[in-house]
This record gives structure tokens, sequence and C-alpha cells, in this order.
């Protein structure tokens, strides 16, 4: 495998996209690396795929899902037709494969539902596609067609979340995000940064401070990074500093992503995002949460049923590439947190702003 160091950005506004497919291989921008290097690795079969995912070189809920689709298709890439059965045995066949590595790829990461979403959806085409009289190959194509579709779904549905979500916003405000929400963690735009890359466009001014976001620095590595490429004011602060600014009047509304929404309204981000939640209502600031509609999980009661990972201890003892704790220390390392919905002022979708009632409110969202 060779990897590919990008230099130049891409386009007039310098996008980085987190995942492109090349025709026949995923290019995979190893977000580990940021800021420092910007290397594509180029993945072609679907335990690449996997790892990248597990090891975080794809992270951010919609990535995670668009890359494990492509992965689906990597992984059917060697399964050929075979000549000694009927073209429908080979559609099942294909279905059966399919189903094999949605489950395989399914095992990556538990918290972000995009990844289900995704992979469920690919099953629910392929059930579609074995009724079709169609071959082996053209079943196997339009299941990439399909990984593309999703990718493209993506970019459009974050512009719509940010046109809602700037709607929230006003010229001057001061608004502080957690984790990385933006473009490296979607097709394009990002959920929560998407309001802010709109508000450039339109020659609206917002102040953003960035969480740098412990034990990963998703917030320092990535969030600031790609504001600051695209030239969006953007004040980098340590996670203990958000009261602090809060306090100083600076911070007039929070917007943070998701990677899963329960159908009562919790919302699960990452660790962090509790605190800063608790902050912003003692501060008396709108909390707002950005997510497509494939982020709400209404088959997930609370935010108690929400899987919880909990990540290796080195994220935590070692995270600065120096050992920053004592050897053979307990550690405590949730990749994520449950933020219950009364700290919640809205939830930002692609189809308009839900407000509580959150039961009621989100599951007509879906009958819309
Ligand atoms: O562990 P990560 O970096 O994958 O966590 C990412 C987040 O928590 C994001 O806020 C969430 O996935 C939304 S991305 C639009």
């Amino acid at each position: 495998m060779t990897s590919t160091t990008d230099t130049h950005s891409e386009g007039q506004r310098g996008w980085l996209q987190s995942v492109r497919w090349n025709g026949e291989q995923l290019d995979l921008l190893d977000q580990r690396l940021l800021p420092e290097e910007i290397v594509y690795l180029p993945l072609d079969s679907v335990h690449g795929v996997w790892e990248a995912i597990r090891s975080m070189k794809v992270r951010g809920a919609p990535a995670i899902a668009i890359a494990a689709a492509y992965g689906v298709f990597l992984g059917l890439k060697d399964s050929v037709e075979d000549g000694a059965i009927s073209r429908e045995a080979n559609r099942r066949r294909l279905a059966g494969e399919v189903a094999k590595q949605a489950d395989y790829l399914a095992t990556s990461r538990p918290t972000a539902v995009n990844l289900f979403w995704a992979l469920d959806r690919l099953k629910r085409l392929t059930q579609k596609l074995v009724q079709m009289d169609i071959s082996h190959n053209e079943m196997k194509q339009a299941i990439l067609t399909e990984a593309i579709q999703i990718q493209a779904e993506d970019e459009e549905t974050n512009r719509r979340i940010g046109e809602f979500a700037l709607e929230l916003f006003e010229d001057g405000m001061g608004v502080l995000t957690h984790c990385n929400a933006g473009g490296l963690a979607t097709a394009k735009y990002g959920t929560a940064l998407a309001p802010f890359y709109l508000a450039q466009e339109q020659g609206i001014s917002l102040k953003v401070f960035a969480d740098e976001t412990r034990p990963v620095l998703q917030g320092a590595r990535l969030t600031a990074f790609e504001l600051q490429q695209a030239g969006v004011d953007v004040t980098l602060i340590c996670d203990n500093m958000a009261g602090a600014v809060m306090k100083k009047g600076w911070v007039q509304a929070v917007i943070v992503g998701t990677d899963r929404v329960a159908a009562n309204g919790d919302v699960a981000n990452k660790i962090g995002t509790y605190s800063v939640a608790v902050l912003a209502k003692a501060h008396g600031i709108p909390f707002y949460v950005a997510c497509p509609m494939s982020t709400i999980d209404l088959g997930t009661a609370t935010g108690e049923e929400i899987p919880i990972e909990e990540r290796g201890e080195e994220e935590v003892t070692q995270s600065f590439g120096k050992r920053t704790a004592p050897q053979g220390v307990k550690v405590y390392n949730p990749a994520f947190d449950v933020t219950p919905n009364d700290y919640v002022t809205a939830i930002i979708t692609e189809k308009g702003v839900v407000k509580a009632p959150f039961t009621e409110n989100l599951a007509k969202l879906f009958e819309e």
C-alpha cells in the first residue's frame, strides 16, 4: 500500500475530502496525521476500511458511514459470476456476500448509528436487486452506485442543515463547538460546522470557539484546522476553558454534532459534550445539535440504551506522543457521552429544526 501526500487543497475554498472514490479504490484522508500531514491512504479491501474506521483514520458519524458503504463494495470486488448456477442464484449468492461484509463492518465502531444506517441501506437495496433480472456484475455496480449516492446525498443534506442552523445565529455572535463535526467528518460542510461555512459565504461574521476535545484532540487537530484553512474566525480553547469563556460573555450559542440521537432526544456525542451542555444551561446559552436524519435512531428509546465505545488507555496516557501519566495507572476512556434531552435547545436536521417535546416531534419528522 502506497500512500500519497497531498499538498494542494481541493477547489477554490480549500476543501479537503475525507473520503474519495477514485474509480477503483478508496483514497482515505488519514485524519490521525492532521494537521501536520495531508496523506491519502489507498484502500482496496474491506479489511483496510474496517481498520481505518476502528483506528479513527476516518472518523465522524457520516464519514464512517460513507467509508463503510464503499468498504462493502470493496469486499465484493473479487466476487465473480458462477457459470454453473442461474443468474438468480448468483444474485442470491452476492446478496449473502453483501450481508457478510456489512455485518463485518458493523463491528468496527459501536456508537455512531450512521454506520448501521448505511450498511442496512445497502442490505435493503440488495434485497430489491435480487428480484431484478440483472447480472452479477450489474448488481455489484448498483451497490457501488449506492455508495456514491450516499456520499453525494450527505453533501446536500449538510448544506440544508447549515441553512437551518444559520437562521438561529446573528451577525457578530460567538459560537462554541466541541469535537469535529465539520467537512472532515462528512462528505462536505459538516453538520455543526456547516453554518460557519455558509455564514462566511454570505458575509455574516461569527466567532467560533473550538474546544480542543481531549483525548484525541479532534477540536484542535481537525476543527481548528479546517476552519482556519477556510478563513473562518476560530479560536482554540482547552476543554476546561469553556466555562470561563462563557462567563466572559463571549459565547451566545453552542452547536455540536452527534453520533446518535435517541427517540426521546437524548444525544450521544464526543466525550465532554455533556459538560458543555451543562455549562451552557448554567449560563443561559442555547445548546444546538446538528445532524442528518440518518443519525436519529427511533429504535433506541433513550440515551441509556446507546452503546458507548470505550477506547484504549494509551489515548489518555500518551496522547501527546509521549507518556503523560504513570505506567500502570487505571484509566477510564469512554469515547462518547450522552446529553439528556432537557439540555438540548433544538436538533437541526435537513428537514428543519426540532424542539421539545422531542419524542413527539422527532417521530413527526419521520412521518413527513
Ligand atoms: O470519535 P469520533 O471522532 O468519530 O467522534 C466524532 C463525533 O463525536 C462527532 O461530533 C459526530 O460524529 C458528528 S460528525 C458530523
